[in-house]
């Protein structure tokens, strides 16, 4: 373990650069400083670069085709199939190699899956689909948890050209409902259950109720069990559309369904994501360029080789997992790591018990996670005997006392740390260091990476010049092969949320459309950027996005609240949790059995790590003149802060109070 003297602890936190450890640098996939030229000058055809990394059934005819703005199409006329991508094509070299080691929750029971088993088991699940009527281009609604079913369902549904769409396990029924609806599935995949900390959850449950809340007719739901049998606990009614996978499998054990050849322009999945509206918005995201992306920069930032063992410690039901736990690492011909349970389960040092068995040379996690580490104390990571070379953080900003704890902790001072910053929407990363080329700075996500353009914009939508260390608005002024297609369904609210506000939408020319990434954030002279957060009505709580629309509206449906509003208080371990101030109606007193329906009433309409932290009771909300609720007010009021310019509201006196009710006078 490092020294442990002060003259470090003082060097470590006075420095603010950090080198990449030599040896990582030595062994890197990147060492070429030119990238970043090459892409600038040779956009965007260097992007083939990336298509390359892939095996295409035809070639494309164009890079980028950009007549149409902001509807862009990546690698047009080429056509390839991402299962084959991820499974098929490693056979010859390393069928035997593991593409996914399963630890469940009990360190007893583990799965090592190679690349042969997983392509039987993704054939056999292919067929599967098909018997149940799936056709190429029906979209599959999955809300599957941590386990080996996700994935393989998942490559299944790529293999014949269904879109899937993934809701993660942690939404609630009426969340499913919504986005079984939104999507139209007609087939949707789920599992008995799962284990929360040592403990059998009953998962379908969820789905029944999502089945009823949903208004689509859903004919098929599968089944997928924990165990090798449907868990005693779970029931399935006479009338009930479910069908164990199990049952299908079987008839399916050595199907061959041979991958469909799609167009690079055909969709690949769906995420949904939190905006700025009550509706949750499908990302759409494309095959030929997404998985070019994804698989250069699992490559290029996360260094990944065919023979590591790379764990991304995050959930395969959002885009983190998507990217890279799935299609990246797979399609690279690694092995992927991934966890059923909590990393505290059964006990604190889980994590790092799981890294020193398999060996793990690549780790990824958040912040929200490294800062919980660190409060639960290094004592839990001495234990265990483990080498990083190289390690990701994703989701939110990292301070720089946690990045310095990370490094010095987990990576022992010799593993390169990147800092990625990235969105659902934007199917990979957008900024980082590449690892071996850029020196760390804890706080910063870094440079951009290679062919994207990002700026930052003032608020009257004029660029503020590079470099500035000016805050403002995150824009990119080009499209890269990983962006979202659209939203599902709705082009229109794709314009609206991501390109109206500093784009001239009537102009068909490329250069006039700019995306809004809805962040703040510097660019600084060394050419980092450091992202500061959300500008919009968009919540990130423990790295998971929310929205505050979609809190209120939950809150909406508790017939007590006449009114509610949703403010961000900071939270030194997740990031960010929602306080609900809320209006009650005439003759509703405050109560513990109110505040219980409005914080239930979360957790049925999202779901439990969406709950809220406060619930604030007070007699009217801080509104303009016009009748705008001012969040930011709330805002200030939950973090202890002045209220701030009042000049604007109907009544100046209603912050007063309600500041008064939270923080004491
Ligand atoms: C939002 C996107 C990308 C996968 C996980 C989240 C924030 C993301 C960073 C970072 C600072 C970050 C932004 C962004 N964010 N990465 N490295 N530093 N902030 O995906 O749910 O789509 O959320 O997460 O605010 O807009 P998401």
């Amino acid at each position: 373990m490092p020294d442990e003297g002060p003259e470090l602890e003082a060097r470590l936190t006075e420095q603010e650069y950090f080198r990449p450890p030599t040896d990582f640098v030595g062994q890197a996939n990147v060492t070429d400083p030119d990238i970043h030229e090459r892409f600038d000058e040779n956009y965007p055809e260097a992007f083939e670069e990336y298509a390359e990394l892939l095996d295409w059934d035809e070639h494309w005819d164009e890079v980028l085709d950009d007549s149409n703005p902001p509807f862009y199409e990546w690698f047009t006329g080429g056509k390839l199939n991402a299962s084959h991508n991820c499974i098929d094509r490693h056979l010859d070299e390393r069928k035997n190699q593991a593409a996914i080691i399963w630890e469940g929750t009990d360190a007893d029971e583990s799965e090592t899956i190679t690349y042969q088993d997983l392509y039987n088991r993704v054939n056999a699940m292919a067929a599967s689909l098909q018997d149940v009527d799936v056709r190429e281009d029906d979209v599959v609604t999955c809300h599957l948890p941590m386990l080996p079913a996700l994935p393989v369902t998942m490559l299944a549904c790529a293999r014949i050209g269904a879109p899937h769409s993934e809701v993660f396990a942690g939404f609630s029924a009426q969340a499913l409902a919504d986005r079984i609806d939104s999507a139209d599935s007609d087939v949707v995949v789920t599992c008995d259950g799962y284990y929360r900390r040592g403990e059998f959850l009953n998962h379908k449950e969820k789905c029944d109720e999502a089945l009823e809340a949903a208004e689509s007719d859903v004919d098929t739901v599968l089944l997928w069990t924990r165990e090798d049998e449907l868990h005693p606990d779970v029931e399935i009614g006479e009338d009930d559309p479910y069908v164990l996978v199990d049952d299908l499998l079987a008839d399916n054990e050595r199907a061959r369904v041979d991958p469909v050849s799609r167009d690079a322009e055909d969709p690949l999945f769906l995420m949904y994501t939190s905006g700025t509206t009550g509706q949750p918005k499908g990302c759409q995201h494309r095959t030929g360029g997404y998985l070019s992306y994804v698989t250069a920069t699992s490559k290029n930032v996360l260094d990944i080789k065919p023979e590591d063992t790379y764990w991304c410690a995050a959930d395969i039901g959002w885009i983190t997992g998507h990217s890279y736990i799935v299609y990246g690492p797979l399609s690279l011909g690694t092995t992927s790591v991934m966890y059923e349970d909590t990393p505290d389960y059964p006990h604190k040092g889980r994590i790092w018990e799981i890294a020193e068995r398999y060996d793990v040379d690549i780790f990824h996690t958040s912040p929200t996670a490294v800062r919980m580490f660190m409060k639960w104390g290094e004592e839990y990571v001495q234990d265990y005997d483990f080498d990083f070379r190289h390690m990701t953080t994703v989701g939110e900003p990292i301070q720089p006392e946690a990045w310095l704890w990370y490094y010095k902790y987990i990576g022992g001072e010799d593993a390169a740390i990147v800092d990625t910053w990235w969105q659902t929407e934007t199917g990979g990363h957008l900024i980082t260091n590449l690892p071996a080329l850029d020196d760390m700075k804890p706080g910063s996500a870094g440079k951009a990476v290679p062919g994207i353009q990002p700026a930052i914009y003032d608020d009257n939508g004029d660029p503020i010049e590079p470099a500035s260390g000016r805050a403002g608005n995150l824009v990119i002024e080009k499209p890269w092969p990983g962006m979202l297609q659209t939203v599902y369904g709705n082009d229109e609210r794709f314009i609206e949320e991501y390109w109206q506000d500093f784009s001239d939408t009537d102009s068909d020319d490329p250069e006039d459309w700019v995306y809004k990434a809805g962040d703040g954030a510097v660019h600084g002279q060394d050419s980092y950027y450091r992202v500061l957060g959300r500008l919009d009505d968009v919540m990130n709580v423990a790295g998971h996005r929310l929205g505050t629309m979609e809190l209120e509206s939950a809150v909406a449906e508790v017939e007590d609240a006449a009114e509610a509003a949703v403010a961000s208080r900071e939270d030194a371990e997740k990031g960010e949790v929602p306080d609900v101030y809320v209006v009650l109606r005439d003759g509703i007193e405050p109560s513990e059995a109110v505040r219980d329906r409005i914080v239930s009433a979360v957790e049925d309409e999202i779901g439990k790590f969406a709950r809220p932290a406060n619930v604030i009771f007070c007699g009217d909300l801080p509104k303009t003149r016009s009748g705008k609720i001012m969040r930011r007010i709330l805002e200030n009021i939950s973090n202890g802060e002045e209220l701030g310019n009042t000049t604007t509201l109907r009544d100046p006196s209603v912050p007063e109070e309600i500041r008064d009710q939270v923080q004491g006078d």
